[in-house]
This record gives C-alpha cells, structure tokens and sequence, in this order.
C-alpha cells in the first residue's frame, strides 16, 4: 500500500497568506496542516508516500525533506497546473505503478486515525466480491460545497455528484479515498468538469458505471477541510484541545499559567497570564499579556502589553500594545502594533512580511 498527498493547491480561500505561504504549511497548533496527513500515514503504516506539489513546491519539499523525520520515504510529483484530483492520480501513475493506494488531500484534517480505514478495505479485498475503492463519508450541513454520496437502502453507494446545485443527499466526501489499481483506467476515461477539472469524484463514478464495487465508511469523529479562515482556526482549538500541560519554557514568577499549555523550550513567559488550552513554540517570548484559549503562538514571535485569544500566530511575529486581538490568523514575520488607543478588539488576517500600525 502506497499514499498520495495532495499538497499542489493554490489556497486562494486564504489569501493573503497564501501569496506567500503554502496553505499545506499554515501552522495549526503550531504543526504544518501537511504534517498531519503525512504523520497519519506513517501511523497506519504507510512508508512509500508521494506528495504532489504545485507552485509552492520549492516551500513544501524544504518542509518535509525526503520523509525521514516523519519515517517515511517521500516522492515528490509536480503538477504543473491544477487540473484536478484525478489529474493527479494520472501523473502520480509511474510512481504508484500496480500498487493500492491511499489518496489524501493535503489541506483535509481528521481526528479518527486512518489505521482502521486502511485495514477495512485490505480485509475487504480479501474477500469475495473485493471493492476497487473506498471512499469516506460524512454528514455536513452545507452540501453543495463537496462531493455527495447517495446510498441504497442497503448502503451501497449508488451515485456521486461533485458540488451539486440541488444536493441528492447530506453525505460528503471526505478527502481520503482508498484505490486499487483500476482507478488509473478510470482517471483516463472521464472529461474535465464544468469547472475545467478532472475530478475524482467522476472517476469513481465511472467505476460505478462500469460496475465496480465502491465500498464506503461513515466518519465517526470530526473532519475539516482548512481552506479557509474560519475551519482553519475552528480546526486549531480541536486540536489545541487535545494537548497536554507542558512547560519546557522558562515562565517567571510573575506570571500565571492556568490549564492545558505547551511553552517550547527557549520559549520565554514574563509577568503574562497563559489560559489554555494555548501553544507557544520555542523562542517565542510573551511579555506583559494575556493569551487566552485555543491560541497557537509561533516559533520566534513576540507579544507584548497585548491579549490574544482564539488565534494562530505565524513565526517570527510581533503583536505590540494591541488591546485584544481574536479570531486573527497572522502571517509569518508580521508586525501588529498600536501607537494609540482603540478601544474595539481586532478581527485581523495578515500576510506575511505585513506591518499593521494602529493610529
Ligand atoms: C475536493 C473534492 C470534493 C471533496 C472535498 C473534500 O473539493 O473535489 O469532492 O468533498 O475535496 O475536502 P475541493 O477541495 O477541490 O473543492
């Protein structure tokens, strides 16, 4: 079993900081997205792992190396343009050659572990009547923004729309798909979308069509597509929920540390008050302030005489003097200070390299 991990994609959602900045790489609790995926193949046992890469491949491969710090061995495929997710499975061919595959989409993060998922589709494949796909399911409540399953009165998946207009069902697909090797006829046999994409939505339809079994799962557990702001911070606090009070920092005896906190070594707390669940990465040094739950602060950022609460702030900023800031995504090396008094808080997305001064 090989995987492919879709990290080639734009990130238009999040503009500005993706001028800059690979969306696969925008920190939530201060970990890559993209680590997530390529760490939840590693658990599932998962070493052969080929990444395609885009217009910020030169960022992504500096970030993931060759796989060791994960235990994996990483191939990297450009695509050269975003065709679309079978596009995708089309170039990755000489890579994934023969081979089952896991496919995963770079941006997508899951609290359920793929172990299980993984070894449901090997033992269904030992059987008789074996799937040529797996696809993972999940109710949401915005339908038309996903591929949609529809499913028998048994729970076979009879039919697959990408982005319906009038949606047949509340079952979307979630990015993590299981194939045999029969996917790659099936990539070379649909057409672009309306929207100009190869879609594996439609190529799995066509194995349908062609009278392939397609096995699915219901997603126990939370799924996020981080594209955007909102699902992006929303998918910082679940995982800031799960960490565990670690304080490898130096915090002084002014200050307060109350509830789940992870301070990085070399990272510096003085006369602040820390209320988890809140991550702050190694160098970052907190001065005179207030973080409050779910904020993930950066390696090398500094805040000072500043709340923040419900934010991820990106490597080496600094946030000065800012009465409150929250539901903020900062960019890396961005400067938020204030020389005057304001009393509103602030709602901010920053790109990277920005300077905000507040007059
Ligand atoms: C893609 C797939 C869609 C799937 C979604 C999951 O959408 O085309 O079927 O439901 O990922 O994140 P896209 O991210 O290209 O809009």
């Amino acid at each position: 079993m090989k995987a492919l991990i879709l990290a080639g994609g734009a990130g238009t959602r999040l503009r500005p900081i993706t001028h800059t900045s690979a969306k696969q790489l925008v920190p939530v609790a201060n970990k890559p997205i993209l680590f997530y995926g390529i760490e939840a193949m590693a658990a599932a046992g998962i070493t052969e792992i080929g990444i395609i890469v885009g217009d910020t491949r030169v960022e992504v491969m500096a970030a993931v190396g060759d796989g060791a710090q994960f235990g994996v061995h990483v191939t990297y495929i450009p695509q050269d343009q975003p065709l679309g997710l079978a596009h995708c499975v089309l170039i990755a061919h000489p890579f994934l050659g023969d081979d089952d595959f896991v496919m995963y989409l770079g941006d997508n993060l899951l609290e359920q572990d793929l172990s299980a998922f993984v070894s449901a589709f090997e033992e269904a494949r030992g059987a008789s009547s074996p799937p040529t796909a797996q696809i993972l399911l999940k109710k949401v409540p915005d339908p038309h923004r996903f591929g949609i399953a529809t499913l028998d009165a048994q729970g076979n998946v009879v039919h697959l729309v990408e982005k319906p207009a009038d949606p047949p069902s509340d079952l979307a697909l979630v990015g993590v798909y299981l194939f045999d090797k029969t996917i790659h006829t099936a990539v070379a046999s649909i057409e672009p979308s309306p929207r100009g994409e190869l879609e594996i939505t439609d190529a799995i339809q066509w194995l349908i069509d062609q009278g392939y079994r397609v096995r699915c799962e219901l997603l126990t557990g939370w799924w996020i597509d981080t594209g955007k702001l909102t699902p992006l911070l929303e998918a910082n606090r679940l995982l800031l929920e799960k960490i565990a009070l670690r304080i490898d920092g130096t915090v002084d005896d002014a200050s307060i540390i109350d509830g789940r906190v992870i301070i990085e070594a070399g990272a510096v707390v003085t006369n602040s008050t820390i209320r988890g669940p809140v991550a702050i990465a190694a160098g970052a040094r907190i001065t005179d302030s207030f973080i409050g739950p779910f904020t993930a602060i950066g390696v090398d950022c500094e805040v000072t005489n500043s709340e923040v609460e419900h934010s991820v702030i990106m490597t080496r900023s600094t946030i000065t003097d800012i009465p409150r800031l929250e539901d903020s995504l900062i960019g890396k090396e961005a400067v938020v200070a204030r020389t005057q008094r304001r009393p509103r808080a602030l709602r901010l997305m920053v790109g990277d390299h920005c300077q905000i001064d507040l007059e």
